[in-house]
């Protein structure tokens, strides 16, 4: 309970949690079911190089997925150089992504060869639009590279009539939009591929991990070559591989995760909505609500700031931090203002700019219980009833 400003652990109280709560979900994967399944890799005495424990995982993910093929690599970073790499027109040379994205997005792009040309999203969905990318489509253009947000999805029968519309191959990054579906159908089969991550950060945990679906006999061909040297035969290699497998104990990892995701999504939303109660009477935070019409994986806590909250971001997130709450700015800084004017093309991108100041992440996952949400709604709630000294002194 906050009397007094020198009751916020910033400036000296106790901090209202003695661990950190952080933002990744890092959800262990069932034990029993890990062990079974790493057992056999034992009893195969195969490790790696596609064992029973690798195409068991892809199998499940292309049925979970409902799509025709899943590739399994050792991360989420390479299945999406992967994918640019076998998909991207080999004789340009930009791949249009959103400057609002995940840190290392930019450089998925470069080690392929390529550079990234930075677009504008929408201001109200936090997301690209066939506007916002077309403006970046030139001679030039070898792809388009088009993350999920969090929380909600992008338009997908947009983007796919656009990536169509200029002949342009079309991956998605559906990390952030595991378990989602679209009009009804799963996150998986559209574009030309869309890539995944099983980090322990992630929804389905491999501890290291990632993979790529499709529904393109031949690409899924090329892909299982490339994560493998690019062997087709012994001694023989028809393309530029490399070693990306996902050997069999972190496939076993990745069954474990994937045989309790229902439950996981469904604790994830008690949590979430949890949250939402708790937040109904703060004025100027809103909840980014998760849409209840389709499959959602309810895997982050997404605030708004709206004008009437009296904090910047960055003070509220210092007296936050300071009680424990790791919560975290949502991709904050944009990838534009990392990026040096010779590795990347990009004009203005205004939306951009705005958004990245306005919304943060909270706690969420296996650090957090539900009664927690309740604590740390009662933080921000006392900074509104100490709003003046807080100011004053912040
Ligand atoms: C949106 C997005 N894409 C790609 C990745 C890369 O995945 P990995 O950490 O498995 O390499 C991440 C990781 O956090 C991500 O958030």
């Amino acid at each position: 309970m906050k009397n007094s400003i020198s009751d916020f652990a910033l400036y000296g109280g106790e901090k209202v949690f003695s661990t950190f709560r952080t933002t990744t979900n890092m959800v262990p994967p069932d034990r029993e079911v890990f062990f079974n399944y790493a057992k056999k890799a034992f009893e195969n005495r195969q490790f790696t190089n596609n064992g029973e424990n690798v195409k068991e995982l892809e199998r499940q993910l292309a049925v979970f997925h409902e799509v025709k093929h899943c590739i399994a690599v050792s991360n989420g970073f390479r299945a999406f150089m992967l994918a640019v790499k076998a998909l991207a027109l080999p004789h340009k040379t930009e791949v249009v992504i959103p400057s609002l994205a995940y840190r290392s997005s930019g450089y998925m792009i470069e080690w392929t060869g390529f550079i990234p040309h930075f677009c504008d999203v929408e201001a109200q969905t936090r997301t690209v639009s066939a506007q916002t990318v077309e403006k970046c489509i030139n001679k030039n253009t070898a792809a388009l590279a088009i993350p999920h947000p969090m929380v909600t999805l992008c338009d997908i029968d947009e983007i796919v009539a656009l990536a169509k519309k200029h002949g342009l191959p079309l991956i998605f990054d559906s990390v952030e939009a595991v378990g989602a579906s679209y009009k009804g159908k799963m996150i998986g089969g559209f574009g030309d591929a869309e890539t995944f991550s099983m980090h322990a950060s992630k929804l389905i945990n491999s501890a290291e991990g990632g993979y790529i679906t499709t529904n393109n006999d031949e690409l899924a061909d090329l892909l299982r070559k490339m994560r493998a040297f690019g062997f087709v035969a012994k001694d023989t290699v028809d393309c530029l591989g490399l070693n990306t497998k996902l050997n069999e104990l972190h496939s076993a990892m990745g069954l474990a995760g994937l045989s309790w995701i229902e439950r996981q999504i469904s604790e994830n939303k008690a949590m979430h909505l949890a949250y939402q109660e708790h937040f109904k009477d703060i004025a100027g935070l809103e909840i980014v609500p998760y849409a209840e019409n389709e499959k959602r994986n309810w895997k982050t806590c997404l605030v708004k700031i709206n004008s009437e909250w009296p904090f910047t971001r960055d003070l509220t997130l210092e007296i936050l931090n300071a009680e424990n709450i790791n919560a975290r700015e949502y991709y904050n800084p944009p990838l534009h203002f990392i990026y040096s004017r010779d590795r990347s093309v990009y004009a203005d991108l205004p939306n951009t700019e705005k958004v990245c100041q306005e919304y943060f992440l909270l706690p969420f996952g296996y650090s957090m219980s539900v009664d927690d949400t309740k604590m740390i709604a009662d933080v921000l709630k006392a900074m509104l009833r100490f709003k003046n000294e807080l100011l004053a002194k912040g």
